[in-house]
């Protein structure tokens, strides 16, 4: 990952590759953030001249580049658009200068080294930027035989006050959160012929080791035998055998308990309900779910709240073959409620049903299950919003700002009770489908049957945040690692008595 240094230097001093300052729209043409003033000052007060000259207007994920000659030691300057930015403090600010820094560092791919003078104000300001930068200089390129533009390999966080202790901290913060954010990206872009469930299972085991915590893996013949029939269900037309991964986080004098609950389709070709061509490749990231949990349970334990953790992932491939399951099949899932499966492309919600009734035994305060689980949420709130879905309106409010406050886009959405009628099964206890209408809501409910009432309980349906085709702010192409910091910012929420 891109290696951070802190500097209260002037940028223009620097012995980097690139230096990254920003500016936002004005009434008047573009306003110079704090930052720039070196800068400007050694291009004689014409920085913003030069600007509006090469068309910039300072919106967000614009980007301009140009060669200092002479005016920083830097040999190329990058202007970032911040878009409007708000006050300090404001999650927006942090969230604008997120996207900035991430634009600009991924612009920058084939510099070795950077630094970014954008408006620190705080601590929290800081630590945004640093995520930015991890998260924009993100690239995937394990399986190419050459490397096209390396991303930037080292990064110089630039502001007055940076130095300052509270500042470091944050910074130390936001490296484990964008390590564990481009982690899950590395999972959910691997190829589903190398990350199968076992394959997924041997690397959680891994990146456990060695660490405080404590993993499980239940292979097929211990699902089999335990009664996860959601899971063997969906894995059993796979050449691939299924897994269930578990692992607790448990510090001491924790008070509070919370658990994680991912989606881990390793492949989602639909089942014997196979889904058309068009689209299917998206479905290695149908994992997505699985490794926000994994690396969000890991993250949490290198930061260290007072609350035990216990993440669970739901492993199986969705294949069809002559063994795989079909529609009109009646399964059991863990605990003993039985599903017809209508549809078996409707499969993250069988897969989950189990690890939320298994999630239920460990008796948690407050359970967040993650997964890519419909298109419906998409047709609802487009590729780059998650829903919230929850058994508490005030746990849904409070996971919806904690997903604002870590910067990721979330919005409510209902449980109509009227709406679980339309999962009514005339053989089994449940179908796994109802109709077109609502069909991210009727998921979410069909999740709720296995959730104990008693237990507070929040869905995120991350279908169209999981992967994108056009890179936009800190997200390249590909997984998005999205959850983790939502997830992250959950527990030490938790942890403040905040949830
Ligand atoms: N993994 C898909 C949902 C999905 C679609 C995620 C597009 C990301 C992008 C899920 O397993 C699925 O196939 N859902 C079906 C449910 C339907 C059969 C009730 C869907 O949404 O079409
Ligand atoms: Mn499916
Ligand atoms: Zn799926």
């Amino acid at each position: 990952m891109t290696s951070i240094a802190l500097s209260s230097a002037a940028p223009t001093g620097l012995k980097v590759d690139a230096v990254i300052v920003g500016a936002a729209p004005a009434d008047d043409g573009l306003t110079l953030l704090p930052g720039t003033e070196s800068l400007d000052k050694a291009m004689k007060k014409k920085l913003a001249e030069v600007l509006v000259q090469l068309g910039a207007t300072g919106k967000a994920d614009e980007v301009v580049k140009f060669p200092t000659l002479g005016a920083a030691k830097a040999p190329v300057v990058a202007v970032v658009g911040t878009g409007p930015l708000g006050e300090a403090g404001d999650p927006q600010r942090r969230e604008a200068l997120r996207r900035a820094a991430g634009a600009a560092v991924r612009a920058l791919a084939g510099s070795e080294s950077v630094a970014v003078a954008l408006p620190i104000e705080d601590a929290e300001d800081a630590g945004a930027v640093t995520e930015g930068i991890l998260l924009g200089a993100y690239s995937f390129d394990q399986y190419k035989s050459a490397q096209g533009a390396p991303a930037v390999r080292a990064a110089t966080v630039v502001g007055p006050g940076v130095k300052a202790k509270n500042v470091k901290e944050a910074v130390a913060r936001a490296e484990l959160v964008g390590a564990a954010v481009n982690r899950a990206r590395d999972w959910v872009n691997t190829p589903p012929r190398d990350l199968t469930p076992q394959a997924f299972a041997e690397a959680a085991t891994k990146l456990v080791k060695g660490t405080k915590l404590n993993i499980d893996v239940l292979d097929e013949k211990a699902l089999a035998k335990g009664g996860y029939g959601g899971i063997i269900g969906v894995g059993q037309g796979s050449a691939n055998p299924p897994r269930l991964i578990r692992v607790a986080y448990r510090p001491a004098r924790a008070t509070k308990h919370v658990t994680l609950v991912g989606k881990g389709i390793t492949f989602d070709s639909g089942g014997l309900s196979l889904k058309p061509a068009e689209g299917m490749a998206e479905m290695k990231s149908d994992m997505g779910g699985a490794a926000a949990v994994i690396a969000a349970v890991h993250a949490l334990a290198e930061l260290g709240p007072k609350v035990a953790v216990t993440a669970y992932a739901a492993m199986a491939e969705n294949m069809p073959s002559g063994s795989a399951q079909r529609p009109s099949d009646v399964i059991t899932v863990y605990g003993g409620t039985t599903v017809e499966v209508l549809n078996t492309d409707a499969e993250g919600r069988l897969v989950l049903a189990d690890a939320l009734a298994r999630a239920a035994e460990d008796e948690p305060d407050l359970i967040v299950d993650v997964a890519t689980l419909t298109g419906a949420a998409i047709v609802a709130l487009g590729k780059r919003v998650a829903g919230i879905m929850a058994n508490d309106d005030d746990i849904r409010t409070k996971v919806h700002d904690a997903a604002r406050r870590a910067g990721e886009q979330m919005w409510p959405l209902p449980l109509p009770a009227d709406l679980r009628e339309k999962l009514d099964s005339p053989v089994a206890d449940i179908a796994n489908i109802g109709d077109r209408n609502g069909g991210a809501l009727q998921a979410g409910l069909f999740l709720n049957e296995f959730v104990d009432p008693g237990t507070g309980w929040a869905h995120l349906d991350i279908a169209g945040p999981a992967f994108t085709d056009k890179p936009h702010g800190y997200t390249p192409k590909g997984g998005t690692g999205v959850a983790v910091r939502t997830l992250v910012q959950i527990v030490e929420d938790v942890a403040a008595d905040r949830l």
